[in-house]
């Protein structure tokens, strides 16, 4: 089938290529109409390899064969989904506005299929202006997907976030594309990821958080883990319906979910001690925490008195390491994910922790890339598995890091 992918600007644009792999896998030609904006977030050299057809941006480009190539272009496809479709493009829709590529297409392609996969920050998507065209819209025969609902790249949490490529695509099969000519089916190790986890990972532990160790009765050893990463990852699977057990070290953070039980722990050894009672029921543990590898050999249960100009010795002893005692438990059947935070020798460091603690995966992050790790709300991180697997993510939200640790780790090929 010929089918037209439309792309406007909002940070899903990223995920867009992978729709259009999954179209061309299944044996369908894909031509990519784009928004300026949209380029922002995804390159035309992306959209050309995926496709392997030129990308449309502008209306009279002078690289266009000619300057109505738009009407030759709903001429030319048989379906069109947008995806992301902002708030934008869908008003432009709805009142007939046509000012660029992308939107003078689809009035011109209203008497064809044309299926809408909106991406919007909650408080929009629920706008009266926008419900009242998504209405007007399904009204005239446009199909308008639901959006799912999570951490969304604002940082707030609920419904407007684009539905996964991979949900799109079986939409589309179900409901145009199973009746049109199918290719060549995709190359087994090479079939697109599921984003629903394996249906065996029914109870997943999550460690979150830094811990802190405790010198006296006011002081600790701590780190900068805010546990925002680890909060990310137990939304993810609990949206997904997995039962989550999130062991946490101190945070600010709260999470209210029905899927998520939350144990906070202070120090190493409460959070070894809650991990060790808690993974022999679960069937895989993602061990984001910041945990303290040394605490001091003795804590004082008052304020330590100032001492003299000499200063003062503290005597630190190990820790429990957690995720390599889960190392030591794991049965055939659990999947123990590890994280790995490093400032040099990044792969190799990590590669070593992989082999070492019996892991099926570790997520890298290398403290040297800006806007990852601690604190912030954003992460870039390498997924490494022991099968020899390497997937890098760019920059991404943390909650999008987490989906996309989730859907490489736990979620089966589609
Ligand atoms: O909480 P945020 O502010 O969102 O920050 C997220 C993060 C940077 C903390 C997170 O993305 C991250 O990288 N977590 C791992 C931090 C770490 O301690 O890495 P490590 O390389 O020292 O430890 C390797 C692994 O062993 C980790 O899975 C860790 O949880 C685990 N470990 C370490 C020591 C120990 N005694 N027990 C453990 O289980």
């Amino acid at each position: 089938m010929k089918i037209l992918v439309g792309i406007t600007g909002g940070i899903a644009a990223y995920k867009s290529p992978l729709l259009v792999r999954l179209l061309r896998k299944a044996g369908h030609e894909v031509r990519c109409v784009v928004t300026q904006h949209a380029l922002q977030f995804v390159t035309p050299l992306t959209l050309e390899t995926v496709s392997g057809n030129k990308v449309y941006a502008d209306l009279f480009d002078s690289h266009n064969d000619h300057t109505t190539e738009h009407i030759a272009l709903k001429d030319w496809g048989e379906l069109m989904v947008v995806a992301p479709a902002t708030a934008n493009i869908i008003g432009k829709m709805a009142s007939g506005i046509g000012d660029d590529a992308l939107s003078t297409l689809l009035l011109s392609f209203m008497h064809k299929p044309i299926y809408l996969a909106p991406a919007m920050n909650t408080q929009m998507w629920e706008c009266p202006a926008v419900q009242r065209n998504i209405e007007y819209l399904r009204s005239i025969g446009v199909h308008v997907l639901e959006p799912a609902s999570g951490e969304l790249a604002c940082g707030t949490s609920g419904a407007g976030r684009m539905p996964e490529p991979e949900e799109i695509f079986a939409t589309l099969t179900r409901e145009v594309l199973s009746g049109a000519k199918m290719g060549v089916q995709a190359e087994s190790d090479n079939t697109p990821l599921s984003s629903i986890p394996n249906p065996q990972f029914q109870r997943v532990l999550v460690t979150a958080g830094p811990t802190y160790e405790r010198i006296d009765s006011v002081r600790f050893i701590g780190n900068y883990s805010s546990g925002k990463m680890g909060f990310a990852l137990a939304q993810v699977l609990a949206d997904k319906g997995v039962e989550v057990e999130l062991v946490t070290g101190p945070t600010a953070l709260e999470i209210d979910h029905p899927h998520i039980h939350r144990t906070d722990v202070e120090s190493a050894r409460e959070m070894f001690d809650a991990a060790t009672a808690l993974f022999p029921s679960c069937q895989a543990a993602i061990l984001s925490a910041a945990v303290a590898d040394y605490r001091p050999e003795h804590t004082a249960d008052h304020k330590l008195k100032k001492q003299g100009a000499e200063g003062m010795t503290l005597t630190l002893v190990q820790n429990p390491d957690i995720l390599a005692t889960l190392g030591t438990m794991k049965t055939e059947q659990q999947t123990l994910i590890g994280f790995a935070l490093e400032t040099d020798n990044e792969l190799d460091n990590a590669q070593k922790k992989l082999k070492k603690k019996n892991l099926d995966y570790i997520v890298l992050n290398s403290l040297r890339d800006a806007g990852a790790g601690f604190g912030v709300d954003t992460n870039r991180v390498t997924i490494l598995g022991r099968d020899g697997s390497n997937y890098a993510t760019p920059l991404l939200t943390k909650g999008q890091v987490a989906e996309e640790i989730v859907k490489h780790c736990l979620c089966p090929k589609a």
